[in-house]
């Protein structure tokens, strides 16, 4: 599967981690940064989302200190449904309900195996369609 990940300084141990899980999983996995260094986390969403957004990953993985503020970026961007995880039900219905094309955590907030296990979860859903699929719909025509 070919997934983006993106971070600022705040989740770049994290996002560091969950790249090389997925990429020692087989997967062909793009990174925006940043690279350990000093960044604005909207910068780094902007960059995440237009990868998704073009078609060339199916979805990404944004981390910042707390997944909040690169969530809220991510959000702004015309096509990108952005669901800041902390526990594995909600990353599970991130994708079953409300078909997440981003999926994010806090570097800050949570531990690696935590947020892999949230990955896996949103990895191993499918969109359920139906009267999601309208929801959906209606949080894209807003
Ligand atoms: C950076 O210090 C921090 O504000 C950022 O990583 C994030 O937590 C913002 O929501």
């Amino acid at each position: 599967m070919k997934i983006v990940v993106g971070s600022d300084h705040g989740g770049y141990d994290l996002k560091e981690a969950l790249r090389r899980r997925l990429e020692e999983e087989g997967h062909e996995v793009q990174d925006v940064g940043c690279h350990g260094e000093p960044v604005d986390y909207p910068d780094i969403a902007v960059a995440l989302c237009k990868v998704v957004t073009g078609g060339e990953a199916e979805f990404g993985i944004l981390c910042c200190g707390t997944g909040i503020g690169i969530s809220m970026a991510a959000n702004k961007i015309k096509g990108i449904r952005a669901a800041l995880c902390a526990d594995c039900y909600s990353a599970r219905m991130a994708k079953e309900h409300n078909n997440a094309n981003v999926i994010a955590f806090g570097g800050r907030t949570i531990g690696v195996e935590h947020a892999w296990e949230m990955v896996r979860a949103y990895m191993g859903a499918e969109h359920l369609g139906g009267i999601h699929a309208k929801r959906v719909a209606q949080i894209d025509a807003l």
